[in-house]
């Protein structure tokens, strides 16, 4: 099978990106920060302290079932056979997914999943650790990113757009602090692999990122 890791900070376009290029490739786009929101829905409704790493791992219960699913060639997610695709992008659930996808557990318990989406299908599979944890031995990684400037930029046009009341600087403030919490934790700090093609979208736009990732996809597996 043909695996595509593609890392990088919060709002570097990753998900639409990889989404376009897989579409354009035929290959199935895989989300995982999608796996730790679920974990994070699942721990806020038990109503456990996400910060509290001994109560977060205490919630991977056997009877736990985190699914994803296709449904017309989407990823849908599923907790105990509901679908929570939309409650998983709330902002209280980014939060939780944060905080749960540090808690080493959390890591081993989504670790065997993706691994196995990856040993059946060929996907871009989109993550923080992708490249350097979860599928080191991929054709082809790359790390996609931007500057904290450029990424808050499209994040605050993207709220803006959502009706939503916000200042630029904490839009940009919010974005250095999670780099900062991504890439100095523990645990799959998020981080390029030594074999990883760096992308910067920084300067360019997003047709142009699609076909940019597509070329370097290309390249990487025809040399
Ligand atoms: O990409 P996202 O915002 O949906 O990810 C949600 C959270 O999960 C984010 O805080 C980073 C974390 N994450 C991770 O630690 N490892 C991954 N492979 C994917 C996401």
């Amino acid at each position: 099978m043909i695996n595509v890791a593609i890392d990088g900070p919060a709002g570097a376009g990753k998900s639409t990106i990889s989404r376009r290029a897989a579409a354009a490739l035929g290959y199935i786009y895989i989300d995982t920060g999608a796996l730790y929101r679920t974990v994070g829905v699942h721990a806020l409704r038990l109503g456990v302290d996400t910060q509290d790493p001994d109560a977060v791992a205490a919630c991977l219960t056997d009877d736990l079932q985190v699914e994803l699913r296709f449904v017309n060639g989407e990823q849908r997610m599923f907790l105990g056979g509901e679908d929570v695709s939309e409650a998983i992008r709330t902002p209280e659930a980014s939060l939780a997914a944060s905080a749960v996808s540090a808690v080493p557990a959390v890591r081993a318990y989504l670790f065997d999943l993706q691994k196995q989406l990856a040993h059946d299908n060929n996907c871009i599979m989109d993550g923080r650790d992708i490249g350097t944890v979860v599928l080191p031995d991929a054709q082809v990684k790359i790390f996609l990113t931007a500057s904290p400037e450029a990424r808050a930029e499209r994040r605050y046009k993207e709220l803006c757009e959502k009706g939503m009341d916000v200042k630029y600087e904490d839009v940009l403030a919010d974005m250095i602090q999670r780099d900062y919490n991504d890439s100095h934790r523990a645990i799959a700090p998020l981080k390029p692999a030594d074999d990883a093609i760096t992308v910067d979208t920084s300067n360019i736009g997003l047709e142009e990122s699609v076909a940019l990732v597509i070329r370097t996809i290309k390249d990487k597996l025809e040399n």
